[in-house]
């Protein structure tokens, strides 16, 4: 069984959709914690309700230290190695996340992109695909590092913009395709191997 920690920074339907898998049986993982660095983040409320440990994490809480950004992500790695997390997730979290995580967790971070990177990296990659007048977009899950969008790719799953779309209709098919696409790839993980 997988043990996960998810990221989050809003809504958190993709962190639902981890929930739903795994209650469905079909992804053999635990989410042992899910983080957010906003305390108002409706996800914090969706693992609340499903039993799971719920934490909120202010960066601007470290804006007194002498490096807030590595005390802010020194933070996030201590709670995700005291819940006993194997694998990190970044689902909708809108930050990068420091060395302080990514070396803890080394190859064992994804972050799901709302666009076929390496087209439209960024916080506004469904608009700008849409602005731009592409014929296909789609989604990404790739193995996070410590710049924006970019790291190996685990999958991709095209979106095909259709010529009566609306952002809307083209944002609901995309975050429809991320909800199948990121448990698919989580239920082909593995734990990593334990040193005796
Ligand atoms: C997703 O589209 C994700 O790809 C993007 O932010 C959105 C988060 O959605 N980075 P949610 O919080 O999982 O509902």
């Amino acid at each position: 069984m997988l043990k996960l920690g998810v990221l989050i920074s809003g809504n958190g339907s993709n962190l639902q959709a981890i929930i739903d898998a795994i209650a469905a049986g079909w992804l053999d993982a635990s989410i042992q914690v899910v983080i957010s660095n906003k305390p108002d983040a409706y996800g914090l409320q969706r693992a609340q309700a499903a039993g799971i440990k719920a934490v909120s994490v202010k960066p601007s809480s470290f804006a007194a230290t002498a490096d807030p950004t590595h005390c802010y992500n020194d933070a996030l790695r201590r709670i995700l190695q005291e819940y006993d997390v194997e694998w990190v997730v970044m689902a909708g979290y809108m930050k990068l996340l420091g060395a302080e995580v990514l070396d803890a967790f080394p190859d064992r971070v994804i972050n799901l992109h709302p666009a076929l990177l390496p087209a439209f990296p960024g916080a506004h990659a469904i608009e700008e695909a849409f602005a731009a007048g592409v014929p296909v977009t789609g989604v990404t899950v790739h193995i996070a590092n410590e710049r924006f969008d970019d790291g190996p790719i685990l999958a991709q799953a095209e979106v095909p913009v259709l010529p009566d779309d609306t952002l809307d209709t083209l944002e609901a098919r995309i975050h429809e395709t991320e909800h199948k696409l990121l448990p698919e790839v989580l239920s082909t993980l593995r734990s990593p191997a334990r040193s005796r």
